[in-house]
């Protein structure tokens, strides 16, 4: 049998030599509960790990991730991890985070079939639709895959901000919705500043009545 994945083994041994030597207490103090600021949201790629690109340390960040940080409202799994982060856990942020060079938006500017993942991808190929002439008149192929990459993380903010969680918790408090976009060349972040911070920023349409607290 192949054994590569020995070194992860190792490498997990190693990591917890190095934790407990620089702080003998470090598990045993995660160990009593979390108490994330953070909902992070972002790509299943492999090239972008939320703890190390932030340089955060274990129990700052709750994460999901799948492929192209998708926002579906039918999502299950999502929203229950979306509504355990906001209400049970109170983070104060809910951060989308993008990448460029998403094999996945490469994916669905495509026409090949792929297979179960096409209908995961139509939710980018609907964002592309709706936004076709801007992105036609953008010439280069790179430039114009990068901005739907863009779109993609201002849509699924806007998503976020459409569902009743959200709402909910901006009923009652204050949550900031963010959209970045992580560069795979420099490892840099550039936030996008959608801002949605109440459900003033979405249609009227979106809105729902939920009773006002603390306010
Ligand atoms: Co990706």
């Amino acid at each position: 049998m192949e054994k590569s994945y020995l070194k992860l083994i190792q490498g997990n041994k190693l990591y917890s030599e190095t934790k407990k030597y620089h702080d003998p207490e470090y598990f045993e103090r995660l160990s009593q509960g979390q108490k994330p600021e953070y909902l992070w949201i972002g790509c299943s790629d492999s090239r972008v790990p939320a703890n190390e690109i932030t340089s955060s340390e274990s129990g700052e960040l709750f994460v999901h991730r799948n492929i192209a940080n998708l926002v579906v409202h039918t999502d299950t799994n999502m929203l229950s991890v979306l509504e355990f982060a906001v209400m049970y856990l109170k983070v104060r942020h809910v951060i989308v985070c993008g990448h460029y060079g998403c094999g996945g938006i490469q994916a669905s500017m495509t026409n090949t079939y792929h297979g179960f993942v096409d209908n995961w991808l139509r939710n980018i190929k609907d964002i592309y639709h709706n936004n076709e002439h801007e992105l036609l008149n953008i010439a280069d192929p790179m430039d114009r895959m990068n901005r739907l990459t863009e779109l993609n993380v201002i849509e699924q903010v806007r998503n976020l901000a459409k569902t009743t969680i959200v709402q909910k918790a901006w009923a009652e408090r204050e949550l900031h919705l963010h959209g970045w976009i992580y560069g795979l060349r420099d490892g840099l972040v550039k936030d996008l500043s959608v801002i949605h911070d109440s459900e003033e920023d979405i249609d009227p349409i979106y809105r729902y009545n939920l009773v006002k607290h603390n306010q």
